[in-house]
């Protein structure tokens, strides 16, 4: 049975296929469309979905749509309630009725363009893609929605090394989880508990990046390098907003970034030692307030072995020191522990749901290493190589339509500056020929 699990809901677009419990391909839409992350995690773009990656895997397979026989995404609409997932204050009034499970048009949008993926998979694939979605069927019918730390905890669970492990997901959010606690043995995943919005460590640390300068929800990963300059100068300010209590819960108070360390720094602007002791302050907190979580959650299982996905776990830092300082005896993480791991452990889940009949046999293989991407031949690069060269000789004229080798002549590429003064020296690109490319995304076969 074909199991296809897509990520789309917020950013890291992926997709991932597997069979029988074994991973046939993953991919994430921007190793074809090179558009970091796939997408922002914004309301309006959540309708996009990963065409390329599930293009691939597909492709992978031999197959196409019509023979995928369920399709797993990771996020739940119906999971979420009494919750604000994108804040009010960034939408002009509106008069668009608000969807269930919505607190505001926002989340509507959202929430709409989620239900809607069905129907966006089945009729919005790109033109160049056709062959391996059209006339793909019911897909309603084959149509999954998982829970978001479902699938993150599946995907760290079911391809791990372990039959047993204790699992943790750190997240920005999900529906309404920012943490999740939970237990798996052989094919069976149990949720212990869970922490919810409005307190996450992942959106306390995206808080901080967009102080920093740096893009949320994408630079993170920048803070925790420059945590290695800095000393933890504020680390008291951070313990004053987070507060660990002996359950597994964790608040964190809505507070200011500004109000603490003054303004914050814009993106061009330079770093100094304010910057540095910020980053490591965060880090510090975000370790200790972690090790906390991991060894409440060791109480509940004892188990030797930990698993972890979810953005926070991408901090390879602060994975670090629960390896090296936490009571379990093996930590593993998911290679793909942000969001496009999710395609996978929606696939995962779902295939375990519905096809481990032997409770006490292991259905799902571990996951041995990550290339599960595209891949090419040193043929196909050489020729891409040749193509790419002769394309460069080939399409760079002047100003006067000469090609780039017979023409030494500067004055035919000179061009008018607003001064009126002749400056600029350029060559003109006539056409830029990547559609052509070989290997393009477009070309897929
Ligand atoms: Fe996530």
């Amino acid at each position: 049975m074909y199991i296809l699990g897509i990520n789309a809901a917020f950013h890291d677009t992926a997709a991932a296929l597997v069979k029988d419990g074994k991973i046939i391909a993953a991919a994430e839409e921007e190793r074809f469309t090179h558009i970091k992350h796939g997408k922002r995690p914004v309301p309006f773009s959540t309708w996009e979905l990963p065409f390329h990656a599930i293009d691939y895997c597909l492709k992978t397979a031999g197959i196409t749509l019509k023979d995928v026989d369920r399709i797993a995404y990771s996020f739940a609409p119906d999971g979420v309630q009494e919750s604000t997932i994108f804040e009010e204050a960034l939408f002009e009034e509106s008069d668009t009725a608000i969807a269930v499970g919505a607190r505001n048009s926002w989340d509507t949008l959202f929430l709409n363009y989620i239900r809607k993926a069905p129907d966006q998979l089945r009729d919005g694939y790109p033109h160049h893609l056709q062959k391996r979605f059209v006339n793909a069927g019911n897909v309603a019918n084959k149509w999954e929605f998982v829970n978001h730390h479902i699938a993150h905890a599946a995907s760290a669970f079911f391809p791990s090394p372990f039959t047993k492990a204790a699992v943790l997901t750190l997240d920005g959010r999900g529906e309404l989880a920012t943490t999740g606690y939970f237990i798996g043995d052989t094919n069976e995943l149990k949720q212990i508990d869970a922490v919810n919005m409005p307190h996450s460590l992942g959106m306390l640390y995206e808080k901080i990046t967009t102080y920093l300068g740096f893009l949320h929800s994408s630079d993170e990963y920048k803070v925790m390098a420059l945590a290695s300059y800095g000393k933890p100068v504020y680390l008291e300010d951070f313990r004053s907003v987070i507060h660990v209590a002996n359950d597994g819960q964790y608040t964190i108070d809505d507070f200011d970034p500004a109000a603490f360390w003054g303004p914050g720094r814009t993106k061009d602007d330079p770093f100094d030692a304010l910057h540095f002791d910020i980053a490591h302050s965060l880090q510090k907190a975000l370790e200790e307030t972690v090790l906390k979580l991991v060894h409440w959650l060791y109480d509940q299982t004892h188990a030797e072995n930990l698993c972890m996905a979810g953005g926070v776990a991408l901090n390879c830092v602060m994975n670090a020191v629960i390896r090296d300082h936490g009571p379990f005896k093996n930590v593993w993480v998911q290679p793909a522990a942000g969001d496009s791991g999710t395609a996978l452990g929606a696939a995962q889940w779902i295939d375990v749901q519905q096809n481990a009949l032997n409770p006490d046999q292991r259905y799902t293989s571990p996951m041995e290493h990550v290339y599960w991407g595209p891949e090419y031949t040193d043929g196909e690069i050489e020729k891409f190589m040749i193509w790419a060269k002769n394309a460069i000789q080939t399409t760079l004229q002047c100003g006067k339509g000469n090609s780039r080798n017979s023409c030494s002549r500067q004055d035919h590429c000179l061009v008018p500056g607003a001064d009126g003064i002749w400056s600029a020296f350029a060559w003109i690109k006539v056409h830029s020929g990547i559609a052509d490319s070989p290997g393009h995304a477009g070309e897929t076969q």
